[in-house]
């Protein structure tokens, strides 16, 4: 905390505990959770003087990123009112930047590893914001947290290294309860890490090399996006009934017959997708969030959360031309609440088998390059160099009534737990569980006894749900009075109720990327979990882990070079606005 004392506070001394009163019920709040628009919950964060260019660094990438509001084609017909991403080299390689044609996407970003980079970020939006690195692991103050936010007209300036390994990273919005309707509205762009042990391999690039950003929207009559409708709506996460890539509908690539790298990333707000061929070629996979495997590996399918990102070697030699292969979502089950499921009847449900996108061989070639055998070295760490092998940090999913929070609190930034604060350059090792509302049964003691208080009081959420309260429209009244009302006294149990309420969480963590240790699943979830569980890398380093309802995960994760607070949340980008989101204190 005491980096902010360097920092004028001119929009602090507001409320700062208005999160917590936003799952009592204020009504302000209420107003903004169901999507009536901003009641500016900004106000709730201290307002920070943006960072300017240090004389002393020296940039070999200089640009400059613009936020701002345009209309761009999506549809036929009208154009689509979206807020779009655009940049200007300053100076760098030229190859820096590349537009994706015709796309609300912003252009996608190519840094090399070692690189020292300077990115002006310039707000013409009408709100704050302020822009995440995804992926990346820069200094806490350079990392988009939501209290560097800057507002209309503002101007705030990144400077950082490339630590990273070659990655496919992404960059987008993170101002305070507002990242998933930027999001949404078309804020987001792919961010390429490359390095020398990646470019060794050889693999298909330039124009082989293909980004795959896959998003869902629902448009209104006059093209126009429609966003959240009701408090339903948040507490599932929103869900389009088409689906986009790289901003178009119906995406297609034209493909010569050999192999080429597709660049995957769910950029969805909440959607999760079972990704598999439609002829029943395993996906070859060569990388995810936090860079290359070391191996190749081959999927059925591969399960693929929001903010998580697969590299596919695919490889159309051998087709001919004419032929086409179609990336599908599969059938699956259990990612939504049971009483969600029931509710959340758009035309295109989560779970169900549509297609994404089609690949046309439309070029007959000879020569095509082979799948390397090998593709990198990582640096594992075991759980005797963590500093806590007995004792893993825990980060607690509560689902209940009014509220989806981690470690038991909303989301406040000056709020941190002794749990939460952690020593730099350590490695952790970490559980990621369901704790429900009462967060028993882990041995955590981060559910807040005064929380509990609130939750007796104002009842179960889903349980308002179920009892029709969404029928009563945005009223308070079906929610107060669930039948499921204080799920803190289940302590935490995985049956019953609380296994109808419970759902799948990706739970990211900013900075440095984690290895997955091990999943364990409660019995009683097997079903759905059997429809899923084959679609899960572990070979790789991740920054976004799915957690499947009554499951386990336990990771270990560096907090390597820097102080500060890093953030961890759910990239159910709904959930994240509605609170379920903390930070890493790292001191
Ligand atoms: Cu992609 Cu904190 O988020
Ligand atoms: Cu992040
Ligand atoms: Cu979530």
């Amino acid at each position: 905390m005491s980096d902010f004392n360097k920092y004028s506070r001119r929009r602090f001394l507001r409320d700062s505990s208005i999160g917590l009163l936003a799952f009592a019920g204020a009504p302000s709040v209420l107003r903004a959770m169901e999507g009536m628009g901003s009641m500016g919950g900004m106000q709730a964060m201290p307002k920070m003087t943006p960072n300017r260019a240090s004389a002393n660094f020296k940039p070999d990438v200089e640009l400059e990123l613009f936020c701002k509001s345009t209309s761009v084609s999506i549809l036929p017909g009208e154009q689509t009112r979206v807020q779009q991403y655009s940049a200007k080299l300053l100076q760098g390689p030229p190859d820096t930047l590349t537009e994706i044609k015709g796309s609300y996407l912003g252009p996608v970003l190519r840094l090399q590893k070692g690189q020292k980079v300077r990115i002006h970020l310039h707000n013409q939006l009408a709100e704050p914001t302020v822009t995440h690195w995804h992926g990346l692991h820069v200094p806490a103050n350079m990392d988009g947290h939501p209290l560097y936010a800057i507002d209309p007209g503002e101007k705030l300036v990144y400077e950082f290294e490339v630590l990273n390994r070659a990655s496919m990273n992404i960059y987008h919005p993170h101002p305070h309860e507002t990242t998933a309707k930027q999001v949404y509205h078309g804020l987001a762009g792919a961010l390429f890490v490359h390095d020398q042990e990646e470019a060794a391999l050889e693999l298909p690039s330039g124009e082989y090399e293909i980004p795959i950003v896959i998003q869902d929207r629902v448009f209104d009559e006059q093209n126009q996006l429609i966003y959240v409708r009701n408090m339903h709506d948040r507490m599932t996460g929103f869900y389009g009934d088409r689906i986009l890539v790289n901003g178009r509908p119906d995406f297609h690539i034209d493909v010569a017959s050999r192999a080429y790298r597709l660049r995957v990333l769910n950029g969805s707000t909440a959607r999760i997708y079972k990704l598999a061929w439609d002829d029943g070629t395993p996906i070859t996979v060569i990388g995810v969030d936090g860079g290359l495997l070391e191996k190749p590996e081959t999927k059925p399918y591969v399960m693929l959360a929001p903010g998580e990102r697969l590299d596919v070697w695919a490889d159309f030699s051998g087709r001919g031309e004419g032929s086409q292969l179609v990336m599908r979502s599969l059938a699956f089950s259990g990612v939504l609440p049971k009483m969600g499921m029931m509710m959340h009847s758009g035309s295109l449900p989560v779970g169900s088998d549509y297609p994404i996108f089609t690949a046309r061989v439309t070029r007959k070639v000879s020569d095509s390059p082979k799948l390397p055998t090998t593709l990198s070295t990582i640096n594992w760490h075991k759980i005797s160099d963590t500093a806590n092998p007995e004792k893993p940090v825990p980060i607690g999913i509560t689902e209940g009534h009014m509220s989806m929070v981690l470690n038991g609190r909303p989301y406040a930034y000056n709020d941190i737990q002794d749990i939460e604060r952690i020593r730099v350059n350590t490695i952790q090792l970490m559980e990621i569980f369901h704790a429900h509302g009462g967060g028993g049964g882990h041995g955590n003691s981060s559910a807040a006894p005064e929380e509990q208080g609130e939750e007796q009081q104002s009842g179960g959420m889903m349980g308002g749900m179920g009892m029709g309260g969404m029928r009563h429209g945005r009223g308070m009244g079906g929610m107060r009075h669930g039948t499921m009302g204080g799920m803190g006294g289940m302590g935490g149990g995985m049956g019953g109720m609380g296994m109808m309420m419970s759902m799948a969480h990706p739970i990211h963590l900013h900075g440095q990327s984690f290895q997955i240790v091990s999943r364990s699943i409660d019995a009683d979830s097997d079903d759905d979990y059997a429809s899923v569980r084959e679609g899960f890398i572990e070979s790789g380093l991740k920054d976004t882990v799915l957690v499947m309802p009554g499951e386990k995960v336990r990771i270990i994760k560096p907090f390597q070079d820097f102080k500060g607070l890093f953030m961890y949340h759910c990239h159910n980008l709904e959930h994240e606005d509605m609170g379920m989101m903390r930070d890493f204190s790292v001191e």
